[in-house]
This record gives C-alpha cells, sequence and structure tokens, in this order.
C-alpha cells in the first residue's frame, strides 16, 4: 500500500455500514487509505440487508433479496465472480416489473380462483403500461399526474374494462406495484418521473444463493482490517466546518463526530450513508451546522416508504406443489381510488389494514414456509401489531379465499423496518410534484458546498446510499454504486493534489 506524503493520513469516518457503507470502506481501503473507521449504530453490519436464519439452517430474508438486473449490474457481477449465484432457474419473471408468474394462484373474494389465462392477459396490460413510463413514453398530459391516474385513464380506455374480473385483477397489479415502489398509494406518486429510474437488462429477479445476501456483503468485510467497523456505535452529531473557526489550530480536522456514547472522532472526512427515513427523522439535529436549505429541502421532499415483510411457518406445505404464489383479488381494494380518496379524511382504513396484503408467496429453500407483502401506511401500522395478531389474520385471509384447509403457522415473524429508529422504512419513492432529479442530486452533493468560499477545506462531509442514485435508488447496486461514488470523490482529491512520484497516489 502506498503512503501518503506531506499531509499525513486523511482520517475518514463512514456512518452506517450499509452496503454503501461497506462499499465506500473496502474502495478506500484498496486505495491505499490506512485510517478509515466505520460507525454502526446496530449491532450487525448491513443495514437494509438482513440475512437471517429464523426457522432452521436455511436463510430467511428480512430486507433485499433479490438482484435487479445483469447487465451493467456491478451486484449481480460481484456475485457471479464470487459463486454466490442461486442455481438456474430460481429466478422468477412473467411480466416486469412484477414478480408475478404462471404458476401464481390469484382467488377472489368469493374463494373461486381467477383463470390464469385471463390474470396474465390483465398483468400484461398493467406492465406494459408500467413499461411506457419507465421507458419515458408516457403522454405529455400525464407528465405531473399520479401513476394511479395515468393507470386508471389507460384501463378504462382499454378492451378489458368491460369485465368485471379484470378491473379488479388490474386493481390488484396497482397495489403489487405498490411494492415494487415502497409507496402508500399510486395516487401520491408521480408517473413523469418513473424513467428516470433504470432498469438493467437481464432477469430482474434474480436471486442470491443459499448464503444469501450476507454472503455478498462479506466479500466486503473480509476487506476490512479488524477494528475499522465499530458496531453499536449510533452517531448523534455530526459537526462540520471546524477548521473556519478554529483557523488558527494547524492541523485541526474540520469535522468531528459524536457518538452516543460519548465517544469522539476527528476527521477530515465523513461519508454519511444513514437512509433517507432516518435523515428525515433526525438530520436536523445531527448536523451542527444545520445542513444547507438545499439538502434539508431534498430530503423532505424526497419520498421514504414502507415495505414489510410477514413470514408465516407452517408444520407442512397445504398448497399445490406447482403453486409458486397466493394473491388476493378484493372486490374493492385499498388501491381503487374511490376508497383511497374516502379514507384520506379518516383512520377507518386501520380497521383494514389487511386488504392492503397483495399476497402470500413461497420463499426458496423453505417448503413449508409463505411470505406475505405489505406497503405504505397499512404496513406501518402492520408493523405495531403483535405476530400473533397478525398471524392470525393472515391465516383467517387464506381460508377464506382459497378455501383451502389452512392450519394454524407454527411461526410468525415480520420485518419491522419502519420502526428501526436507524432506518425508518423500505426504500426512496418519488412523491408526485416531485423533481427527482435536482432532489437527489442536491441530496448527493458533498458539504462544503461549491458555492462556499474557497478557503473551506472541501469534501467535509459527504452523502452516499440509495437515495442518492438518480437511476438505482430503492437497489443494493444503487446503493454499493454510491459508496464507491463517494470513496471515489475523496481517492481523486487526494490524487490531484499529491501525484507520487511514480505518478500513483495508490496501489
Ligand atoms: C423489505 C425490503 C426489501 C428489499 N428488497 C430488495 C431487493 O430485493 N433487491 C434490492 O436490490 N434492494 C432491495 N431492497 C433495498 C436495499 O435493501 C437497499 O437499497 C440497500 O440495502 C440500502 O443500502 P444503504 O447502504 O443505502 O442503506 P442501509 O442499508 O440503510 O445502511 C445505512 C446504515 O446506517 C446505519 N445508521 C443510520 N443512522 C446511523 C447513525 N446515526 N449512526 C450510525 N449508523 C447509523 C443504519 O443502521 C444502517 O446500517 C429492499 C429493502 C427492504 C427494506
Ligand atoms: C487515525 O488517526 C487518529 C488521529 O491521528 C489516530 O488517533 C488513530 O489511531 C488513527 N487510526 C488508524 C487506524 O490509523
Ligand atoms: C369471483 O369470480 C367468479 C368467477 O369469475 C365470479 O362469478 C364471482 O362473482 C367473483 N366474486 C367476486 C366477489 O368478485
Ligand atoms: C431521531 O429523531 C426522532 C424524532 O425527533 C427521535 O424520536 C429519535 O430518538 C431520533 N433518533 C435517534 C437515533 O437519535
Amino acid at each position: 500500500m502506498a503512503t501518503l506524503p506531506v499531509l499525513g493520513e486523511p482520517r475518514i469516518v463512514i456512518v452506517g455500514a450499509g452496503i454503501s457503507g461497506l462499499a465506500a470502506a473496502a474502495s478506500l481501503v484498496s486505495n491505499g487509505f490506512r485510517n478509515v473507521t466505520v460507525l454502526e449504530a446496530m449491532d450487525r453490519p448491513g443495514g437494509r440487508i438482513h440475512t437471517t436464519k429464523p426457522f432452521g439452517t436455511n436463510v430467511i430474508e428480512l430486507g433485499a433479496n433479490w438482484i435487479h438486473g445483469q447487465e451493467g449490474n456491478p451486484i449481480y457481477q460481484l456475485a457471479m465472480e464470487h459463486g454466490l449465484l442461486a442455481e438456474e432457474g430460481t429466478s422468477i419473471t412473467m411480466c416486469v416489473p412484477s414478480s408475478i408468474t404462471r404458476q401464481d394462484y390469484f382467488f377472489n373474494q368469493s374463494g373461486t380462483q381467477l383463470p390464469p389465462e385471463q390474470v396474465e392477459q390483465v398483468c400484461c396490460y398493467f406492465s406494459k403500461l408500467m413499461s411506457k413510463a419507465f421507458d419515458q413514453e408516457l403522454d405529455v398530459k400525464y407528465d405531473l399526474r399520479s401513476l394511479g391516474s395515468y393507470l386508471d385513464e389507460e384501463f378504462k380506455a382499454s378492451d378489458l374494462a368491460s369485465s368485471e374480473d379484470a378491473r379488479k385483477v388490474f386493481e390488484w397489479c396497482k397495489r403489487s406495484e405498490c411494492t415494487d415502489e415502497a409507496c402508500s398509494s399510486l395516487y401520491e406518486f408521480s408517473a413523469g418521473q418513473l424513467w428516470l429510474y433504470t432498469a438493467l437488462e437481464g432477469g430482474f429477479f434474480n436471486s442470491v444463493g443459499s448464503g444469501g445476501y450476507q454472503a455478498l456483503l462479506d466479500v466486503f468485510l473480509k476487506s476490512l482490517s479488524p477494528g475499522v467497523l465499530l458496531c453499536n456505535k449510533p452517531v448523534k452529531c455530526i459537526q462540520w466546518g471546524l477548521s473556519e473557526t478554529s483557523s488558527s489550530f494547524q492541523g485541526a480536522c474540520p469535522v468531528r463526530v459524536l457518538c452516543e456514547d460519548g465517544q469522539q472522532l476527528e476527521a477530515d472526512h465523513v461519508i454519511v450513508t444513514a437512509s433517507l427515513g432516518y435523515l428525515q427523522d433526525n438530520s436536523s439535529t445531527m448536523f451542527k451546522p444545520v445542513l444547507p436549505e438545499e439538502k434539508m429541502r431534498a430530503i423532505e421532499r424526497l419520498g421514504f416508504g414502507v415495505v414489510s415483510k410477514i413470514f408465516l411457518e407452517f408444520e407442512k406445505r397445504f398448497w399445490p406443489q406447482d403453486c409458486a404464489g397466493i394473491q388476493l383479488v378484493w372486490e374493492e381494494g385499498p388501491e381503487d381510488r374511490k376508497v383511497y380518496k374516502s379514507s384520506l379524511g379518516d383512520e377507518g382504513w386501520k380497521d383494514k389494514w389487511y386488504k392492503k396484503i397483495c399476497g402470500f408467496d413461497m420463499v426458496a429453500r423453505h417448503p413449508n414456509v409463505l411470505c406475505g407483502w405489505i406497503t405504505g401506511r397499512e404496513a406501518e401500522h402492520m408493523e405495531g401489531l403483535q405476530e400473533k395478531t397478525v398471524g392470525e389474520v393472515c391465516v383467517r385471509l387464506l381460508r377464506s379465499f382459497t378455501g383451502w384447509e389452512v392450519p394454524d403457522p407454527l411461526r410468525v415473524l415480520m420485518s419491522q423496518w419502519r420502526q428501526n429508529p436507524y432506518v425508518r422504512g423500505a426504500y426512496t419513492y418519488i412523491p408526485l410534484g416531485v423533481d427527482a432529479m435536482r432532489e437527489q442530486e442536491a441530496l448527493a452533493e458533498p458539504l462544503p458546498l461549491e458555492s462556499c468560499d474557497s478557503i473551506s477545506k472541501p469534501l467535509q462531509v459527504l452523502f452516499a446510499g440509495e437515495a442518492t442514485h438518480v437511476q438505482f435508488y430503492t437497489t443494493t447496486h444503487g446503493a454499493y454504486l454510491t459508496g464507491v461514488r463517494e470513496a471515489q470523490r475523496i481517492i481523486q482529491h487526494y490524487s490531484d493534489r499529491l501525484p507520487s512520484p511514480n505518478g500513483e497516489r495508490a496501489s
């Protein structure tokens, strides 16, 4: 490793050991930076990647599960290089972006299984509409409208609109889309900004192998020396711009990081990777001085949605072997425009939170486990309920929709990303009326801002994390790339200023 001449070791602190923080640390270390410390609030690294083994030896993912896309996806690349991809055939595709296969059983409220051909027809039509939005082919009249209103209007004009069953399946597709987008309702979600998100070519639902996403994290963790990562170290406050006020003090660090436990770290650069949800709650007290207006505005305006999973473990499988998922089609669901509008004024939706559950999917390597999906305010509400209660509700739904003999579950486990004080939700979405690129770029801008005077030390506080990627927000590869991006900013900074004798700063 190269030594840094003249200025000594730049001290770099990374707040958060999610995949963005770990990627940043690994990049810096491999480029010769030796004073790198990662502070993680929780008792484990990984953040929204959380591989667990609650039901025996095989893994359950409480957070990220899939690798979205292959071509140009660094996470896919990494998984391939290290032999961490799932065996062929476990990835699923019918109509992207929805994770639905022909083997999904759709039931309506009278307990009738809907004909797969009809379901497929509607789901494919829905996907076609979504692809138009992703490919920036929407009519300009939808630019400032919600995704929900675009979808409704197109559906109403289609041949499918005459069928009541098709309409209900279409409503189900809208509910399912809320999972991909982590929003409470598609009526709160911008249609005209969706194209900024870039879906990478290749299977959208590539799975990781039996080691789960943890195996990918381990690749980064192995590259860090002991002592670099400190868990159970919540950061309370980041004081920046210090060198301006104490310029007489030679070598003073521009940033000081205060931990909850009283420890203080001086730093030249701090990379903040806390989720947008955490920043929405805590940024006003976390930074001294407070963040510039543009940044506060970005944090406030971008959306951070809730997605929760409900795992139900049964003694044995009660569904047919070929069944890939049990999907619930309501007569009148929460995604219906009328229901949504009328629910805005009161709290009645809380009693019907379970209507937001899309359905229950089979889980890889767990023949007796189902995974339910729920989003938005209903997911937030559910996270506050007891697991026993949630399990009872799920079983009641399964019994009444399928008409099958459904035993009581042995165990119920739900993810609680919204309740987690260091995460506060699942991932970023673009609310109606928000200029995604403007806000995400503002969020990613390092401090002090360039417009500031030139005396300030540059790159004091940098921002990484899923929310700061304009094309790949919401994903693990997006998060990863932002960590590398911020590490590169620092690497570049020193290589510009301090060319080593052989013309290379580090290797
Ligand atoms: C249910 C769910 C399913 C998902 N499924 C997929 C999927 O299938 N595929 C996919 O690509 N993506 C998926 N994602 C999204 C993916 O998990 C995230 O985009 C990615 O993991 C985010 O990484 P990050 O480093 O940006 O943030 P995080 O993982 O949130 O890391 C930030 C870290 O900062 C820590 N932190 C926060 N505040 C402080 C503080 N004050 N002091 C110290 N540390 C702090 C947190 O504890 C956390 O560990 C899913 C997410 C969820 C919740
Ligand atoms: C980083 O720098 C600080 C301050 O100079 C020092 O106390 C600390 O030991 C260094 N850490 C490493 C890992 O070199
Ligand atoms: C369920 O589907 C069957 C068959 O299409 C239909 O006759 C019935 O009315 C549907 N029930 C509901 C509640 O949609
Ligand atoms: C973040 O802010 C919220 C709301 O002000 C507060 O309740 C919470 O304790 C803060 N979280 C942390 C980890 O400091």
